[in-house]
């Protein structure tokens, strides 16, 4: 069995390596692929194989897919291109005959509004026009997005964003990486649409809440109109598109469009998905300890 990891340069395409190893996966039966072979090396030396996979080219995609039986596609970066490149990706796995393509989607896809959302629906559709087996794992938010800042939260002891009263199913990376690693490894997913989330959704106060309870420090959630928070976001740095990505997915947020009580993840994982207390406790220390 020969299992394709794409983005493995990337945080969850190499979370998914690891827990692939850790469930005992022989090396030699991943590839782990990305643009880049040295940023791979490491994984080269534990015996992973390793391929340049880079979603524009074609060609790389065909040589990297070889042989193939099962492909996790990680979804692309690059807003403007990449429905182009993810058709590039499903018709390579389709040349290669794989018999599954796991893609890392959105949650709730079949209704999001979030502007994030068009891309993920948009492959969605290829996938299904494809005729290759697929799996969909439909990721809601993840709890990086709010713990890999904590250090600027803690700073100024305010979250910023405009999400209002909204619940959240966020997750950490490495359980989504783990259920994704469990689709590839297991049996019966094809043909599925896996909605993945935390079990307990929570408000951006919430988050704030259990931030302050772990650091020992105030920390509250400032909710600000979808405007001010895209100001906000400029003024800490970020392009205006990407600030505007993001606080129209805070919108989302407040209708709930990042919410799912599908129980998938926990399901997928066989044990309950890691905490919003576990999360934020493991980053304040990490950053207490920097
Ligand atoms: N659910 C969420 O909250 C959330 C948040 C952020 C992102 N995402 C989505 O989830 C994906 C995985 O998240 P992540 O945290 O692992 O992101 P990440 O660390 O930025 O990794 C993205 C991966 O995609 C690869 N990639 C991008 N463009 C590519 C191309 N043209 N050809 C081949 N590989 C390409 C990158 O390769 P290089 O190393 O070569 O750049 C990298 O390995 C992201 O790509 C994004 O679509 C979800």
């Amino acid at each position: 069995m020969t299992l394709i990891v794409t983005g493995a340069t990337g945080h969850l395409g190499r979370l998914v390596v690891e827990n692939l190893l850790d469930r005992g996966v022989p090396a030699a039966e991943i590839v782990a692929t990305g643009r880049s072979l040295d940023r791979l090396g490491e994984l080269a030396e534990r015996g992973v194989r390793t391929r340049v996979a880079d979603y524009a080219d074609p060609g790389s995609l065909r040589a990297a897919f070889a042989g193939a039986h099962r492909v996790l596609l990680v979804s692309g970066l690059d807003p403007v291109v990449r429905v182009q490149q993810h058709r590039n990706a499903i018709e390579a796995a389709r040349e290669a005959g794989v018999e599954l393509l796991a893609y890392t989607s959105i949650v709730n896809a079949d209704t999001s509004t979030l502007r994030l959302a068009e891309d993920h629906q948009a492959t969605e559709a290829l996938l299904r026009d494809s005729g290759v087996p697929f799996v969909l794992l439909r990721n809601s938010w993840y709890l990086e997005n709010w713990t890999a800042q904590l250090a600027a939260v803690l700073e100024h002891g305010t979250l910023l964003g405009s999400a209002g009263e909204g619940l959240v199913s966020a997750a950490s990376r490495a359980d989504y990486a783990a259920a994704a690693a469990a689709v590839l490894v297991t049996a019966g997913h094809a043909g599925r649409a896996y909605e993945l989330g935390g079990d307990e959704p929570f408000t951006l106060a919430q988050l704030a809440a259990e931030t302050a309870e772990h650091a020992g420090t105030p920390v509250h959630y400032t909710d600000l109109s979808a405007a001010d928070h895209v100001r906000a976001l400029v003024a800490q740095g970020l392009p205006q598109d990407f600030a505007e990505i993001l606080a129209d997915a805070d919108q989302g947020l407040a209708r709930g469009e990042l919410r799912t009580d599908s129980g998938d993840l926990a399901r997928l994982l066989g044990r309950p998905a890691t905490t919003l207390g576990e999360a934020v406790a493991a980053a304040v220390r990490t950053v207490q300890h920097a």
